[in-house]
């Protein structure tokens, strides 16, 4: 949702921003551009399309400076044509400015601005921004306060960094959206999220809301936005470089649903021992005041959410999985007994965060299930339980859904205890532990991409399933139509005679997932289907034979515990949709219209 990046050092920027940018470039890919400077003046080179189109319009011009912005965005205001491409400057050029979020207010600022003999070339919400610094540098303020006031009349979510001209200073602030101090040697990054620079430096400060960073080549200040200085903890981040690059995958996203093995992996060690459930900062005994589980979270992870309720039903702890974008206006009562548990692998989603503080201001306990360390969600939660999972860079989320899957098995046997709701499932856990062979094995298997190729031109794609089948189902459907642009839809099994059928023909296939429990009602529903004239493809245990006789096609996973055979078989539809997706050459780690992280409402 928009990637900024800065770069502040002694030696030439554009490189290192341009690295960046590629970096970033999972957040937005609809315009590109940078502005770097020597001291003195500011350039600007910036143009509509991917960071290809940008490296392409900077071999046309000589940009050189030490210290400089950059800009990868997706659109909120405005379509992305070069003109609302960022960096944005005042109408004069001398303040230069990148912005990650929506500034609310913007239309009446720039009426004022307007009035006061203001012009503007784009359509952004954006470039109020230059041309409020340039009116506090009009009327005679120092540039940090000019910055400083500026912010101060801003409604609405940000992430921003200026330049502004006859220095080689970058004034960055946040609210609302992500922002990574990044220190290395002699040079410092600001960005959005680690990657953008983890190749140059481990060492980060996350800022928080209202912090003011002035960085400069010999060194950065911190302070509030009133000027008071703070203190924030320089952390080392655990993640590889390495693991931010595609290392001889095509895309980032085959990377990450191979990877799997390994991040499930690191997130179950050390949690399971003795068949109890460890969990770093939250004790045995912690959640024995809970009654009732709220999950808040969006797309994917309300996927896994809703995954991990019906995890809590079984263990008998009441749970209900909510749409963040819902929850945040129209939230359900809560009390000092509710656990709201947001679901959030960048920890950054506007929604899933809207959802959180209104959580907050309650007497509800909030536990934060996220994939970022330092993350917003981390950070307001009461409390953060960390996935493990790895950065994850392809827009479409694999292996965070599979590790949020995990950790939320992990805390419903943990909470299962701690309430005496149920004495906890050995056999899960036992399960739990031996996953990550498991998804080996279908990782491993071709079946996938021959079934992708063999039902490549049907009309529709319904995935169906019952039990933790159904989020799965859901989460199949919403991969496949996100990188294939086909129709596909997720359905409850049963759901679909009362109403879907209808779309039902011989040109639409049905996926049918068996977790191992009450397989013979989804095979009803099958049948439904398939007398329709409907191809099914069957995903489920090896073991189940009644069900492969009963569909066209069949992809098996091997027989484990039935609650968590659907994180087996989700590995299986992220490659169907992976292989379908590649058939019809789609941008696959860069789906239209789509981006990671979405910091907007
Ligand atoms: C789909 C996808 C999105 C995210 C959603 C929430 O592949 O990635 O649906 O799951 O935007 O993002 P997080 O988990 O970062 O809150």
């Amino acid at each position: 949702m928009c990637g900024i990046i800065a770069r502040v050092g002694y030696t030439d920027a554009v490189n290192e921003l341009m690295v960046g940018l590629k970096n970033l470039e999972y957040r937005g890919y609809d315009s590109a551009g940078i502005a770097v400077t020597d001291g003195t003046q500011i350039d600007v080179c910036k143009t509509h399309g991917e960071i290809g189109a940008l490296r392409s319009a900077l071999k046309a011009r000589s940009l050189t400076g030490a210290v400089g912005i950059g800009h990868t965005r997706w659109s909120t205001h405005g379509p992305p044509t070069d003109a609302n491409a960022h960096p944005h400057t005042d109408d004069t050029g001398r303040v230069c400015v990148v912005h990650n979020g929506i500034i609310n207010n913007h239309e009446a600022l720039r009426t004022e601005l307007q009035a006061g003999g203001h012009t503007f070339t784009s359509e952004t919400d954006t470039e109020v921004v230059p041309n409020l610094i340039a009116a506090g540098l009009r009327e005679g303020r120092s540039p940090e306060d000019a910055f400083r006031d500026a912010i101060e009349r801003l409604e609405g979510s940000y992430a921003i960094a200026a330049l502004i001209e006859g220095s080689n200073t970058v004034y960055a602030t946040r609210n609302g959206s992500p922002l990574v101090l990044g220190l290395g040697e002699e040079t410092s990054f600001l960005a959005s999220d680690v990657p953008a620079f983890l190749e140059f430096t481990d060492r980060v400060i996350y800022l928080q809301d209202d912090d003011v960073a002035i960085v400069r080549p010999e060194g950065f200040e911190l302070t509030a936005l009133d000027g008071t200085p703070v203190d924030r903890d320089i952390r080392t981040v655990e993640w590889d470089a390495n693991d931010t690059s595609k290392a001889g995958y095509s895309h980032f996203m085959r990377k990450e649903i191979d990877e799997q093995p390994t991040s499930f992996r690191q997130t179950i060690e050390g949690r399971t021992a003795d068949g109890t459930v460890e969990l770093e900062s939250l004790p045995p005994g912690e959640f024995a005041d809970t009654r009732e589980v709220v999950f808040v979270a969006c797309g994917t992870s309300l996927h896994a959410a809703m995954y991990g309720a019906r995890l809590f039903h079984r263990r008998g702890i009441r749970a209900t999985a909510i749409r963040a974008s819902e929850f945040a206006h129209d939230p359900v009562p809560l009390d000092d007994r509710s656990l709201v548990i947001a679901v959030t692998q960048s920890g950054e989603t506007a929604d899933t965060l809207g959802s959180l503080r209104v959580a907050n201001e309650t007497d509800a306990r909030t536990l934060a299930v996220t994939n970022v360390v330092g993350s917003t969600a981390a950070r307001e939660a009461d409390d953060a339980i960390f996935i493990r999972a790895g950065p994850e860079i392809g827009v479409a989320a694999t292996k965070t859904f599979s590790s949020q899957v995990g950790v939320l098995a992990l805390l419903a046997e943990r909470i299962a205890v701690d309430t005496d709701a149920d004495p906890g499932n050995p056999a899960v856990l036992e399960t739990l532990a031996q996953l990550p062979e498991h998804i080996q094995a279908v990782v491993d298997s071709p079946a996938t991409a021959q079934l992708a190729e063999r039902y490549r031109h049907a009309d529709a794609y319904f995935f169906v399933g019952r039990g933790v089948g159904y989020p799965v189902a859901c989460e199949g459907a919403l991969k496949f139509k996100e990188i294939t642009y086909d129709h596909a839809e997720g359905f409850a099994a049963g759901e679909l005679k009362h109403g879907p059928l209808a779309l039902v023909t011989p040109n639409t296939v049905v996926i049918a997932l068996f977790t191992g429990r009450n397989d013979h009602l989804t095979l009803h529903n099958v049948e439904e289907a398939r007398s329709r004239g409907a191809s099914v493809i069957g995903i489920g245990p090896e073991s189940s034979t009644d069900v492969q006789a009963a569909v066209d096609e069949y992809l098996s996973v091997p027989s484990v515990h039935p609650e968590l055979a659907g994180i087996l078989i989700n590995i299986h539809l992220q490659l169907l949709a992976y292989h379908a997706a590649n058939l019809r050459n789609r941008a696959i780690d860069k789906p239209r219209n789509l981006a990671k992280s979405v910091t907007v409402e």
